[in-house]
C-alpha cells in the first residue's frame, strides 16, 4: 500500500516537471525574442538619430560660404549641447580634430574609417553607436564629421529588463512546477482510489466497485471498464457456483435412492428374491443415469475451461445417419420413426460430437413424445451448410420456456423428472457443440402439438 502511494506521488512529480520544463522552454524563447527585439529597436533608433544629426552637421558645413568653410563654428555642434548622450566631432581633411562637443571621451575613435555607415562599437567602457561622414564639396573631401550616441542608458534598460524577466520566469517556473504537481495529483487521485478499491475487492468478495468519476475522460472510462470486467467475472463466478451447487444437488438424489435400496436389500433382500431384484434394477438405473450425468458434467466442464479438444474431419452424413437411426430404433419400439435426407452429403466437423448432439435431440423427442407418436429426422444441405431437423409430435415446450431449456439443469416439468429421467444437461451439451461448430439452433414448439429443432452447421 505504502509503496503504491510513493509511486503515484512520483508520477505527479514527473508530470509536474514535464509541464514546468515545457513552460520554461516557452518562456526562454519568448523572453529571448523580447530582449532581442527591444535591443534591435533601441539600436535602430540610435542609428536613425546619428544619421539625422550627421546630415544636419554636414548641411551646415556645406551651407556656409563654400569658398571659405569654417569648421570651428560652435553653432555647428549645437545639438550636442542640449543632449549630453550625443558627441559631435569635426575634423579637417587631414584628420585633425577642429571642433568637438567633448560630451564624453571618444578620442580613441578614428574618424576616417567606415565612412557613411552607422555602427555599434565599444570605446573603453562606453557602448556607442557611431557614424563617420566625409563632407565632400566640389569633388574634394572638405571635412570629416563623427557623431556618436552613448548607449549606456539603453543598455542599463536592457539589463534591468533582463533581470526583471529572469525573476518573473523563475517565479513562473516555480509556480508551474507547484501547480502542475497539485493538478496532476488531483487528476491522478481516481487512480489512487482505484488502487484502493482493487485492493479491497479480494477481501470483500467481488461485490466492491470502483467509484466512476463524473467527468467523462480516460480515467472514468478506465473505472467503467474495470467495473464491467468485475461484473463479468462475478457473473461467471456466480454461474460456476450455481453449477457446482446444482450438480451436487442433482447427484444427491440418485445417491440417496441407491442408499435406500441398499438398506432395503440389507433388511429384506436376503430372504425376498423380489425385493432383491427390484433393488438391483433400481440401483442399475440410478447408476446409469448418474454415469450419463457425470459424463455430461465433465463434458461441460472441459468445454468451460477450454480443454475440450475438437477432432474435425470430413465424414459422410449418410453413414452417420445409419448409425444414429439404428441406435434410436433400439431405444423404443413405441414410436414411428422416419429418417430422410439428401444422399451423398459430407460434413467437416467432429463426428463424435455431432453424433452425440443428434442422439441427445432424438432422445428428447422420444422421451417427450408418448408412444404411438411420430419422430422424424430430416437432413438437407447445400455447398455452404447442412441442416438437421428433428421433429416430433410430443408434448411440446411452452413458448416462455423455450429460451431457458438450454440452461444447465433446466427442465420444464420438474415433477415428471423421475419418470422421464435426465438431468437437464442434454441441451446444454447440444448448445455447446453447435456453438463450437459455429452453427445455429432453432426451436419451434407448441404445447400438445410437438416440437421441431433445427440445427444449421456450416459445411467447413
Ligand atoms: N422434444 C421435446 N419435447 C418437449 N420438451 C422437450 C423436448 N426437448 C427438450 N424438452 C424440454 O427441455 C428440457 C431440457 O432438455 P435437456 O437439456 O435435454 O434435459 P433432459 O432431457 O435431461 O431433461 C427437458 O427437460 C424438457 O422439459
Ligand atoms: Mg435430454
Amino acid at each position: 500500500m505504502r509503496l503504491k502511494k510513493i509511486k503515484l506521488t512520483k508520477l505527479s512529480w514527473k508530470l509536474a516537471l514535464l509541464y514546468a520544463s515545457v513552460f520554461a522552454a516557452v518562456l526562454l524563447v519568448l523572453n529571448a525574442s523580447v530582449l532581442y527585439g527591444v535591443k534591435f529597436f533601441l539600436i535602430n533608433q540610435a542609428e536613425q538619430k546619428v544619421d539625422s544629426v550627421s546630415s544636419a552637421v554636414e548641411k551646415r558645413i556645406i551651407g556656409s560660404n563654400s569658398e571659405q568653410m569654417t569648421f570651428d563654428d560652435p553653432e555647428m555642434i549645437n545639438e550636442a549641447r542640449n543632449d549630453n548622450t550625443l558627441n559631435i566631432k569635426v575634423a579637417d581633411p587631414s584628420g585633425k580634430v577642429v571642433n568637438t562637443s567633448d560630451n564624453f571621451n571618444t578620442s580613441g575613435l578614428p574618424m576616417t574609417d567606415h565612412i557613411n555607415t552607422a555602427r555599434k562599437l565599444e570605446s573603453g567602457k562606453l557602448k556607442l553607436v557611431v557614424k563617420n561622414t566625409a563632407v565632400i564639396n566640389g569633388g574634394k573631401v572638405r571635412a570629416y564629421v563623427q557623431v556618436s550616441q552613448n548607449m549606456e542608458k539603453e543598455y542599463t534598460f536592457l539589463r534591468i529588463l533582463f533581470i526583471l524577466l529572469a525573476i518573473a520566469d523563475m517565479f513562473g517556473i516555480l509556480f508551474s512546477l507547484f501547480s502542475g504537481y497539485l493538478l496532476s495529483r488531483r487528476m491522478l487521485k481516481p487512480i489512487d482510489k482505484m488502487t484502493k478499491a482493487a485492493n479491497e475487492i479480494g477481501l470483500s468478495g467481488l461485490a466492491e466497485r470502483i467509484e466512476v468519476p463524473l467527468v467523462d475522460d480516460e480515467l472514468s472510462r478506465l473505472a467503467k471498464t474495470f467495473n464491467e470486467m468485475l461484473d463479468r467475472i462475478k457473473a461467471t463466478f456466480d454461474k460456476q457456483g450455481r453449477f457446482v451447487a446444482d450438480a451436487s444437488h442433482e447427484l444427491r438424489t440418485p445417491v440417496s435412492i441407491i442408499q435406500g435400496y441398499i438398506g432395503m436389500m440389507d433388511r429384506w433382500g436376503k430372504q425376498d428374491e423380489k425385493v432383491l431384484q427390484e433393488s438391483i434394477d433400481a440401483i442399475k438405473k440410478e447408476t446409469l443415469s448418474m454415469t450419463v450425468m457425470i459424463e455430461r458434467l465433465l463434458f461441460l466442464a472441459r468445454g468451460d475451461n477450454g480443454s475440450q479438444v475438437l477432432q474435425k474431419a470430413t465424414f459422410s452424413i449418410d453413414d452417420l445417419m445409419e448409425e444414429v437411426s439404428m441406435e434410436s430404433l433400439m431405444l423404443t419400439a413405441g414410436h414411428n420413426f422416419s429418417f430422410q435426407g439428401s444422399q451423398g452429403l459430407e460434413l467437416f466437423a467432429d463426428r463424435r460430437m455431432i453424433k452425440q448432439m443428434l442422439r441427445a435431440l432424438l432422445n428428447n423427442s422420444i422421451k417427450f413424445t408418448p408412444n404411438g407418436g411420430r419422430v422424424t429426422l430430416l437432413y438437407t444441405g447445400n455447398e455452404n451448410k447442412v441442416v438437421f431437423s428433428i421433429l416430433d409430435t410430443g408434448i411440446g415446450i411452452p413458448e416462455e420456456e423455450q429460451e431457458q431449456i438450454f440452461e444447465r439443469f433446466y427442465r420444464v416439468d420438474k415433477a415428471r423428472v423421475r419418470e422421464t429421467g435426465g438431468s437437464g444437461l442434454g441441451l446444454s451439451v447440444v448448445k455447446w457443440i453447435v456453438d463450437v461448430h459455429n452453427g445455429e439452433i432453432n426451436i419451434i414448439s407448441s404445447v400438445e402439438n410437438g416440437t421441431s429443432v433445427a440445427v444449421t452447421l456450416p459445411r467447413l
